[in-house]
């Protein structure tokens, strides 16, 4: 018992040095002239990667269905700048459409703002709902936002990238990528799919100098976290709420910062954290201090997740009575 304490005060503290390092040593770094480009950059955490691009100087491109609130969430972001010269453009398609438009749309993007330095991949969405819930056709929007827009749009991009010879993909996809949860059996099956895409796409691009970096959020306050948690099941609200929800600012600006610092995994908070740890599986690494917590933590990580899963099992196992005994 004293072992298994001491190695999870360890744990722990190899964890919190992680934060901290993100915390101190990252080092705010210019945009300036550059191009970044944010697909989903109209609302939540794209919208919010989109200003901090601009307020360290970059020329940012948005990309969504909806014009007006690409053009609200434009006015906005050019309010951020840096300066008068940077530059500022929004273009409207259907990312899960057809591909000649996605890939016709990009180009302009480029021809117009220049070579891409960041393009960071943010459209998605979930449809809440255990599977005999969620309708086929809602299966098919959540695959086609989250999946199918995410490969079509990097398809379009990548080849000039990797003969520019610089700049970083963001993929992103979800703590949801590391564990199955309650109600979002689709969802999780399109953020781990991503997973997959996003450390093939690594190994494909590295020698080129692209790099590849995996977002995953934790519960964000965002425009598409309210309208999803309307259909939450009961049980996928308890279990998000044994997690803190965070700001799309937070979590904005850490993508952003973890994408120039070229880290694979890009994640806020203590569970965020401790699952990059815990599942780091055959992912690219990119820092020794982040290696070392894997080697060193994984273990009692595990155990840790362990405990998590036990509760989660209480919270469904307690529903299902209240369920069962309002029927009776
Ligand atoms: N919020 C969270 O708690 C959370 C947690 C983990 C992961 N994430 C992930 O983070 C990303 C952003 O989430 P968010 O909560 O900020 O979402 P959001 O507020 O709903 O914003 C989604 C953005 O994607 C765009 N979009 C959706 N479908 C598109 C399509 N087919 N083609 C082009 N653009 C499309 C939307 O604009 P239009 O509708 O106008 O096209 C909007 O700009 C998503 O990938 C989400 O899965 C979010
Ligand atoms: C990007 O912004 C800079 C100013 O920050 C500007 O000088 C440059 O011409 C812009 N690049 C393109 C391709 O428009
Ligand atoms: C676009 O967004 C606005 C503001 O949220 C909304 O009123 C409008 O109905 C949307 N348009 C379409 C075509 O979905
Ligand atoms: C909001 O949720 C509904 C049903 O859950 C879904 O059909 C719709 O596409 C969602 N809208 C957005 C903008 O995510």
């Amino acid at each position: 018992m004293f072992a298994l304490i001491t190695s999870g005060v360890l744990a722990l503290s190899f964890v919190l040095a992680a934060v901290l390092k993100y915390k101190f040593i990252a080092k705010k770094k210019s945009l300036l002239g550059r191009h970044v480009l944010v697909t989903g950059g109209s609302s939540g955490i794209g919208k919010c990667i989109a200003l901090e691009a601009a307020k360290i100087g970059a020329n940012v491109t948005i990309v969504a269905r909806n014009e007006s609130r690409l053009l609200s969430a434009l006015e906005e972001i050019k309010g951020q700048c840096l300066n008068n010269d940077q530059k500022f453009k929004y273009l409207s398609v259907d990312l899960a459409g057809d591909y000649s438009m996605v890939k016709t749309t990009l180009n302009i993007a480029i021809n117009e703002m220049g070579p891409l330095y960041l393009f960071i991949n943010c459209a998605g969405m979930a449809i809440c709902g255990t599977l005999e819930e969620v309708s086929t056709n809602d299966i098919m929007k959540m695959i086609n936002t989250n999946l199918i827009s995410t490969i079509q749009a990097t398809k379009a991009i990548v080849d000039e990238m990797k003969q520019n010879g610089f700049g970083s993909i963001v993929i992103t996809s979800s703590l949801a990528s590391f564990c199955g949860i309650y109600g979002l059996s689709v969802y999780s099956a399109t953020k781990f799919a991503l997973r997959g895409f996003a450390e093939a796409l690594s190994m494909e691009t590295k020698s080129f100098g692209v790099k590849v970096t995996l977002a995953l959020p934790p519960d964000t306050d965002t425009p598409g976290y309210a309208n999803e948690s309307k259909d939450k099941p009961i049980e996928t609200l308890l279990i998000s709420a044994t997690a803190k929800l965070f700001t799309p600012e937070e979590v904005g600006r850490k993508i952003l910062q973890d994408t120039l610092n070229g880290c694979f995994f890009s994640t806020v908070g203590l569970e965020g954290h401790m699952m990059t740890i815990s599942c780091a599986g055959m992912a690219p690494y990119t820092s020794y201090l982040e290696l070392i917590c894997q080697v060193f933590c994984g273990g009692i990580l595990r155990l840790i997740t362990v405990y998590y899963q036990y509760l989660f099992d209480k919270i469904i196992e307690k529903c299902k009575l209240e369920r069962e005994h309002k029927k009776i």
